[in-house]
């Protein structure tokens, strides 16, 4: 069986949800503290062993391709300055290939995915999303790679999500289950409320044999008006199985501004440099947030007061 050393990055979206922030800068370089969120992707795929990784941009992408190329002003400055730390951060991509497609519509994911085909031709591959960032001991994307290699099948990642929030997922019905992988009778693109055939969603990780390709080709517009990657992983699973793994680790939704601030707050904690900083301006925050909802709700409506008690 063909290892899987290609990955895709479809990074062509519009970002709707933070304009205007993505007006002219893509979304997927929006920082999370000192480091774009596409950057996490690509060292994902790197520790998953991945060679090559195409990413798909569109109008307005062009920060993501000046992001990875070489800088060598900076690098031989950091050098100079023996900021080799940094330095070993600015050079971290430089491990594996990257290559740029353009998409030129945002016809949707699942088109997005189809215009790297020719890069990727007969070879099985990874694709990672690129404002979906994952934490964990093992890389998500090598989780499913190892799934793949021991059964030969194309390999989606889920997780669990709380039973509300089915609908802005797409989800598995599952079947047989064997530890944490399970065969899917089914795909579903954002059931409506209340009709998931299970809480299982997928994550924004896959690796597919070649022949999804087929399917792409003939896909046509579907829910969104897009192009769904969902509907052709369906007709792939009626035709060669694809199983669904529930890997483990953290999964942040960087795309939407709540899930980013959480991101960027998750991470802090976990900085030594700024996580007591960071629990102490949020403690004086609520503090502040107490002090005023209490003032309010004794029917105090001078902000001269509630502003000193704030600073309390
Ligand atoms: P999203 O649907 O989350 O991204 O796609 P979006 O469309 O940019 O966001 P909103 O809804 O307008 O705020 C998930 C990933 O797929 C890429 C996006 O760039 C994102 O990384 N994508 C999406 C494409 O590459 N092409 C598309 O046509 C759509």
């Amino acid at each position: 069986m063909k290892k899987v050393k290609k990955a895709i990055i479809p990074a062509a979206g519009l970002g709707t949800r933070f304009l205007p922030a993505t007006k002219a800068m893509p979304k997927e370089m929006l920082p999370i503290i000192n480091k774009p969120t596409i950057q996490y992707i690509v060292e994902e795929a790197i520790e998953a062993g991945i060679e090559d990784i195409i990413i798909v941009t569109g109008k307005g992408k062009r920060a993501i391709e000046d992001h990875f190329d070489s800088a060598f002003e900076l690098e031989t400055k950091l050098l100079e300055a023996g900021k080799l730390e940094l330095l070993k951060e600015v050079q971290r991509s430089a491990k594996v290939e990257l290559h740029y497609i353009r998409q030129k519509e945002p016809k949707g994911l699942g088109h997005a995915v189809w215009c790297a085909r020719r890069f990727i031709g007969n070879e099985p591959f990874g694709v990672l999303l690129g404002d979906d960032i994952v934490t964990g001991k093992v890389p998500c994307l090598r989780q499913l790679i190892d799934q793949y290699e021991t059964y030969g099948k194309s390999v989606i990642g889920v997780q669990n999500v709380a039973s509300d929030m089915t609908h802005r997922y797409g989800v598995i019905d599952p079947g047989e289950r064997r530890d944490r992988l399970y065969s899917v009778n089914r795909f579903v693109e954002k059931p409506k409320p209340g009709t998931a055939p299970s809480d299982l969603a997928i994550m924004g990780r896959y690796v597919f044999s070649p022949k999804i390709f087929d399917y792409l080709e003939l896909m046509e517009v579907g829910a969104g008006g897009e192009i769904q990657l969902t509907d052709a992983i369906q007709k792939l699973n009626e035709e060669e199985q694809v199983h669904a793994y529930q890997f483990e680790g953290t999964r942040y939704d960087v795309g939407e501004r709540l899930g980013y601030i959480l991101t960027t707050l998750s991470f802090a904690m976990k900085s030594k440099d700024l996580r007591q900083d960071v629990l102490d301006m949020m403690a004086s925050m609520l503090k502040e947030e107490r002090y005023a909802s209490a003032f309010e709700y004794r029917g105090g409506v001078d902000h001269g007061l509630a502003s000193t008690a704030g600073g309390v």
